[in-house]
C-alpha cells in the first residue's frame, strides 16, 4: 500500500505507484471539518481524478459532521473505503484528542467506525500506539484493535510523542497487535520503515497482511514492484523502471491530473536511485 503522504500523494504519484506495484492507496489527510464547509483547498485533497483503488483518508472527530459527509457521499470507480487518521503525532491535535490522540478514545473510535458501516462503506484505521509512552504502557492500542469494528488497522508501530526519526519499535508490537485482531476478526497492516524485502518477509512470517510505505516510495515509486520481485509475490518478475522512466511517467501524469505546482516539485527533489 502507499502510505497516505501529506502534499504528495495526490492522484498522479497514487496513479504512478499502481502503475508499479501499489495494490492500495490513499488520499492525504483532510479534516472532515472542512469538507461539509465546502473548503476548496481541503475538497482538493480528497479529489480522485484516477481510477486507482484508493481510501480516502479522514481527520474525524465529531459524530454529525462525519455522518454529515458519508452520507452525501458519491463513490467513484476506484474507491475502495475510508480510512480514520489516528496516527498523526501533531501535538495540537493530540491535545484535542485527535490524530493519536484518538487511540485512547474507544467509544468515539467505535462511534466514527459505526457512522462508516451504516453507509455499507468499508472502513480501517491508521494507528499509532497512542498519543505517549504512558498510553502505550496501558496498551490503548490493543483496546482499539479489539473493539473499535473497523475492517483492519495500519499500525505505525510508534507512539505520538516519537518522532519521524525515531526507529519503528521492533515485531513484538505487530505479534501482540495480530493477536488482537485474530479477537476481533480483523487484519493487520505493518507500516514503518520497510524497505527490504527481507522485512517484507519477516512481516509476512508473523502473520502482518500487508504493509504500507510512504518515505521510500517517495524516492523510488517502483518500490512496490521491487519489493514484490524480490519478496517472491510477483509471478512474472516485474519490470523495475529507471528513475528516469519514472520522472517522465510522473511529469506525463501529473500533466494530466493537474497535480498542484508544490507536489510536483516535491517529488521531484525526492525521486532518486
Ligand atoms: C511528508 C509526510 C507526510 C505525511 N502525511 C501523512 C498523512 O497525511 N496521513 C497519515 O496518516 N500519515 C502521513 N504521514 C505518515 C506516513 O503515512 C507513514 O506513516 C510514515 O512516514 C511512516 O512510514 P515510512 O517509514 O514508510 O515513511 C506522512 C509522512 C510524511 C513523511
Amino acid at each position: 500500500m502507499l502510505a497516505p503522504i501529506e502534499n504528495y500523494s495526490d492522484s498522479a504519484l497514487r496513479t504512478l505507484c499502481f502503475n508499479h506495484g501499489a495494490d492500495l492507496t490513499f488520499t492525504e489527510m483532510t479534516r472532515v471539518e472542512g469538507i461539509i464547509r465546502n473548503n476548496k483547498p481541503t475538497l482538493a485533497k480528497i479529489l480522485c481524478c484516477d481510477s486507482t483503488p484508493v481510501e480516502i483518508q479522514l481527520l474525524a472527530s465529531n459524530e454529525e459532521q462525519l455522518e454529515k459527509f458519508v452520507s452525501s457521499f458519491k463513490p467513484f470507480e476506484g474507491f475502495r473505503g475510508f480510512n480514520l487518521n489516528m496516527s498523526c503525532p501533531s501535538k495540537e491535535l493530540i491535545k484535542v484528542g485527535r490524530g493519536a490522540g484518538m487511540v485512547k478514545r474507544l467509544t468515539k473510535a467505535q462511534n466514527l467506525v459505526k457512522i462508516i458501516q451504516k453507509y455499507n462503506y468499508p472502513v480501517s484505521i491508521k494507528m499509532r500506539l497512542g498519543a505517549n509512552a504512558f498510553e502505550q504502557k496501558h496498551k490503548v492500542y490493543l483496546r482499539l484493535i479489539e473493539g473499535s469494528g473497523a475492517d483492519y488497522y495500519i499500525v505505525h508501530p510508534k507512539h505520538g510523542s516519537q518522532n519521524s526519526d525515531e526507529e519503528v519499535q521492533g515485531n513484538q508490537i505487530y505479534e501482540e497487535c495480530l493477536d488482537s485482531a485474530k479477537i476481533s476478526g480483523s487484519k493487520i497492516i505493518a507500516n514503518g520503515g520497510i524497505t527490504t524485502p527481507k522485512k517484507v518477509i519477516e512481516l509476512k512470517k508473523i502473520g502482518v497482511s500487508g504493509v504500507m510505505i510512504a518515505r521510500a516510495a517517495l524516492k523510488n515509486p517502483s518500490i512496490f514492484d521491487y519489493l514484490k520481485n524480490e519478496a517472491g509475490f510477483n509471478t512474472p518478475i516485474k519490470k523495475i523502471p529507471s528513475i528516469k522512466e519514472l520522472k517522465e511517467e510522473y511529469t506525463q501524469l501529473s500533466n494530466k491530473f493537474s497535480s498542484p505546482h508544490k507536489y510536483k516539485e516535491n517529488l521531484s527533489k525526492l525521486m532518486k536511485n
